[in-house]
């Protein structure tokens, strides 16, 4: 096989790939984004060729036209390792959350590792299951975010090539990762919890995927998935590794261990549980009776539909406090920055419509399509819409839900923010544009619950899902008769949002 060296500049590392073969199997790794998933509609992925040939055919040309790149630019979904090359690729060191919450738990004995398997990251925890401290932390990039970053790209790419390269890639990962925690330790492990969303759950446990991709998206097989490591092809001796089970079609084991790291489910007060990770989910609810849903929520805070939105890593604008004489920003890892991500989003329109550049329906008042943030950053007309969006469905769902339990907001007593960049999130930001209107001591940002949950579940038995899933169901709010209406009243800036 004849191979060519990619060198990935400024980190100095050299990889090896076959002649020909795609470039993004190469950067996938490093962190490159490939929110379409390769169609060369996003534009997300460029990269500078510092030195090498990249050729590229007529329909790669004019992308890269299109979108106003100099020559030396090229998208790496569209491109080849024909030779050897050097590759800028300063991005990419994706800050993943890995959670250090305190816990409860009853002793065990031996070792456990609880793994958040996300549709973009991926963070692992070798547990003592004796004393429940965190003896190793692993985190990475999930290796399928090469065929697209959110779960409908991901969806779509399964069924036109086969889920079963996704199905070994990330497989392989979460091995790779376990192997990691526990090298050099000889103690047994007892027990592996994986949790992720229902997509995730599906492509990890090869169950069949094309149930969740037409109405009415339901899927027969959501339960709880054990494995033994032979099975899965993991040189490794674990007594019990479980893929834990999803709530409904679009609501996974991530919420459940959501639901287990916030206590919800065993208060008599009722919570409000909100995870803005690629999808939206929302829960409501108490020890009696949980209620959840999924909206469109997510993407957007992800940075996926947004012109310069980008993940929570190094460059992205994190905060911003004023655009006023000169704009004070904030930019994850003090780089110069390159996007902006979710909270960066929500800060941004808070500070628009606090300084007066936005107008009560969104509408940028200069009468320009775009607002600069901090060059090259910009907000567009249509980032802001798609913010709305977000925003609206996030409080659609949230009202109906309300609605179903026979709530009146005020009976809410916390409200739980988890998601990618529940630690960047401003509270006073979410409440001036709209999307939830607590009380910001109502409002607690949550790390990765999922991972903690996750941990949480190397303690318990299976009785403690099996109730939380008895008194949980899920609801589909497109089905409510009031949800254009609501969603319609959301969308601008103006006495909007969900009062609790
Ligand atoms: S343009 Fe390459 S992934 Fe979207």
């Amino acid at each position: 096989m004849e191979t060519v060296k990619i060198r990935l500049f400024p980190q100095g590392k050299v990889v090896e790939a076959r002649r020909g073969s795609p470039l993004r199997d190469v950067l996938h790794q490093y962190g490159v984004e490939f929110p379409c998933g390769g169609k060369g509609t996003c534009g997300k992925c460029a990269v500078r060729i510092l030195d090498g040939e990249v050729t590229t055919d007529p329909y790669h040309a004019r992308r890269l036209q299109e979108l106003k790149l100099d020559p030396e630019w090229r998208l790496a979904c569209l491109s080849r390792c024909d030779s050897d090359l050097v590759v800028e690729v300063e991005q990419y060191e994706t800050i993943i959350q890995a959670d250090e919450t305190p816990f409860e738990f009853k002793p065990g004995s031996g070792f456990g590792v609880a793994v958040d398997l996300g549709t973009t990251t991926l963070a692992a925890q070798l547990i003592d299951l004796k004393t429940g401290h965190i003896l190793a932390v692993e985190t990475g990039i999930n290796p399928q975010a090469k065929f697209g970053g959110d779960l409908i790209t991901r969806l779509e790419a399964a069924l036109s090539n086969g889920p079963q390269e996704m199905t070994s890639l990330i497989r392989n990962r979460i091995w790779q990762m376990i192997a990691a925690l526990c090298a050099g330790r000889t103690n047994k492990l007892e027990k592996t919890v994986i949790v992720g969303n229902t997509v995730m759950q599906h492509l990890f446990c090869a169950s069949d995927i094309r149930p969740l991709s037409f109405y009415p998206f339901e899927s027969e097989d959501l339960g709880i998935k054990t494995f033994n490591s032979m099975k899965l092809g993991w040189n490794i001796s674990c007594t019990e590794i479980s893929f834990y089970p999803s709530i409904g079609s679009f609501v996974g084991s991530d919420i459940l261990a959501g639901i287990v790291a916030t206590g919800m489910h065993s208060r008599e007060s009722y919570s409000v549980l909100i995870d803005l990770g690629t999808n939206g989910e929302i829960v409501v609810g108490n020890q009696n009776r949980l209620l959840c849903a999924s909206t469109a929520a997510g993407p957007a805070f992800e940075g996926a539909r947004i012109s310069m939105g980008m993940l929570a890593t190094p460059g992205a604008i994190a905060s911003i406090s004023t655009l006023q004489n000169g704009t004070d920003c904030r930019v994850i890892g003090d780089a110069a920055p390159r996007g902006i991500c979710g909270s960066g989003l929500i800060d941004a329109v808070a500070v628009l419509l606090e300084e007066g550049f936005l107008g009560d329906f969104g509408e940028i008042l200069s009468g320009e399509q775009e607002v600069m943030i901090s060059p090259p950053v910009t907000i567009s007309q249509k980032d802001i819409q798609e913010f709305q969006l977000a925003k609206a469905a996030l409080a659609a769902g949230l009202h109906i839900l309300l609605k179903e339990h026979n709530l009146g907001v005020g009976d809410i007593k916390d409200v739980y923010i988890a998601g990618g960049f529940g630690t960047y999130i401003n509270l006073e930001s979410v409440i001036r544009t709209g999307m939830l209107l607590c009380p910001a001591d109502k409002m607690h940002k949550l790390g990765n619950s999922a991972l903690t949950g996750a941990k949480m579940l190397l303690f318990s038995d299976a009785k403690l899902t099996e109730d939380i899933l008895d008194k949980t169901s899920h609801v589909n709010l497109e089905g409510d008769p009031d949800f254009q209406d609501i969603f319609i009243d959301n969308m601008g800036f103006y006495n909007s949002g969900i009062e609790c």
